[in-house]
């Protein structure tokens, strides 16, 4: 795994220090352990790290690849690593200091038995790594629990149960008290996953064209589907914006409000803006408001590059409290929430949240509704969605809105608009989707949809 990174390794001085004998292999695992670490020690989203870091964003872009699905997979497969990892000490007791030494364990075992790395390579790299990152007395630890992972890693893959390894157990209890326990474990397992690419494209006369030039497969839904991974900016059609990256599960809340043609929308919770495109695409006047300055830049960056922004107005506000310059025919609230339906992309997701995240989210989702439903005129629709599978922030903070707002009544989804999904509409009306849904076609984002017209 060559870097072609040309510049020199600073020092714990930051200074630069002359490139010694196989940095090439040992930088960007370097980098890969410095993300890590940040992550379980700092809590940072893995997005955001991957954003910011200045030595990760200076690799080559098949370093970057590389040193993402490394550092991903440790997050993914955290439990097992480190189970498989226990197993190979010849104490069970060992402690491990300093804290360096587990992500160092972590990633050379996610190299061995998740990643196509030749055991060699990353057996050598991380013992290597380790001397150069003041864990040397550490050496000979780190070095035969990898060969005890080399040997029996896979192995070891076959005894573990990997859904409750992987998943946090506040998060199997609740998905056990919302599902039943056997779909929790579904969940959890379906939540493993690498998710695919999925693209919508602007102009959905362009599909068949677009889908042959990116190499993806259409969808039931017209969404595009890429398996092989990619960075985005290059890929073609991107500069030009003729189409955008969204989940085929996030396509669905604005599909599902029907003609929006003229119609005036509000994006409550908009950035980074797939939603808001969408509708922009079938000529809504959207107001699209975000609290976030920094997700609105790339709001905007979004529309100006597919040249939608004649029909977006945008505002930096907290959406419950944004003042609506009109009243609506429509409003969308893609809330915010803990995110445990997109935990195929961005594992970490399931690591940073804690159950009392989820109460303050449905804290967040009601004052967002209850605002939502003033802007309204009546005959208005509002389109509710999260992409959490607690049902706290889907069914039950449905229910409990139109327990409070009884002018408004659930406008059922019809089987028709959801092809291949049927088993997703619950008794109530609501879109419920789970991620081993169309697994056939490689499963998607958890994602829960309420459409609600207020009389
Ligand atoms: C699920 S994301 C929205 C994704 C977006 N609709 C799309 O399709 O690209 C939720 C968004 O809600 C925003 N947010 C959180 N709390 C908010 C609030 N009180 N008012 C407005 N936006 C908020 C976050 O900044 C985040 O961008």
């Amino acid at each position: 795994m060559a870097a072609d990174h040309s510049h020199r390794q600073k020092n714990k001085d930051g200074q630069s220090s002359p490139k010694q004998k196989g940095d090439d292999i040992l930088w960007p695992r370097k980098v890969a352990l410095s993300l890590l670490q940040s992550f379980w020690e700092e809590e940072k989203f893995l997005d955001s790290l991957f954003e910011s870091h200045g030595d990760f964003l200076k690799l080559s872009s098949r370093d970057r690849n590389f040193v993402r699905m490394m550092v991903t997979t440790a997050v993914r497969r955290s439990g097992q690593i480190e189970d498989i990892m226990r197993r190979g000490f010849s104490d069970p007791k060992q402690k491990i200091s300093p804290s360096i030494v587990r992500y160092l364990m972590h990633l050379g075992i996610a190299q061995i038995v998740f990643m196509n790395v030749p055991d060699h390579a990353a057996v050598n790299t991380t013992v290597e790594l380790a001397v150069r990152s003041g864990a040397k007395r550490a050496k000979g630890f780190i070095n035969a629990v990898l060969r005890r992972a080399v040997e029996n890693g896979k192995k070891w893959t076959t005894e573990q149960d990997i859904p409750r390894l992987n998943t946090p157990s506040w998060l199997l209890s609740m998905w056990g008290k919302d599902y039943g326990k056997a779909y929790a474990v579904e969940i959890a397992q379906a939540s493993l996953a690498e998710a695919a690419l999925d693209f919508t494209v602007l102009d959905p006369l362009d599909k068949e064209d677009w889908a042959e030039k990116l190499g993806c497969t259409i969808l039931p839904n017209g969404t595009l589907r890429r398996v092989e991974n990619a960075l985005i900016p290059d890929l073609q059609g991107y500069n030009e914006g003729a189409w955008w990256v969204q989940d085929a599960s996030a396509s669905f809340p604005v599909k599902l409000m029907g003609d929006v043609l003229n119609k005036s929308v509000a994006d409550l919770c908009a950035a980074p803006g797939g939603k808001t495109m969408q509708l922009a695409a079938q000529g809504a006047k959207v107001y699209a408001v975000d609290r976030s300055a920094t997700r609105m830049k790339r709001l905007d960056d979004n529309i100006a590059r597919t040249g939608l922004q004649d029909n977006v107005i945008t505002a930096v506000s907290d959406g419950a409290l944004w003042k609506a310059p009109e009243q609506m025919d429509m409003v969308l609230l893609d809330a915010p929430c803990t995110a445990t339906g997109t935990i195929r992309r961005n594992p970490d997701a399931a690591w940073l949240k804690k159950a009392d995240d989820v109460q303050a989210m449905v804290k967040i989702q009601r004052d967002l509704m209850d605002h939502a439903a003033n802007m309204l005129k009546s005959g208005g629709v509002l389109l509710y969605c999260t992409c959490s599978l607690q049902k706290a922030e889907g069914e039950g903070q449905v229910n409990d809105f139109l327990s409070r707002h009884d002018g408004f009544e659930v406008q059922a989804i019809q089987p028709n608009e959801v092809p291949e999904l049927s088993q997703a509409i619950t008794d109530e009306g609501y879109l419920r989707l789970l991620p081993f849904y169309w697994a056939a076609y490689g499963g998607l984002d958890g994602f829960f949809v309420a459409r609600l017209m207020k009389k």
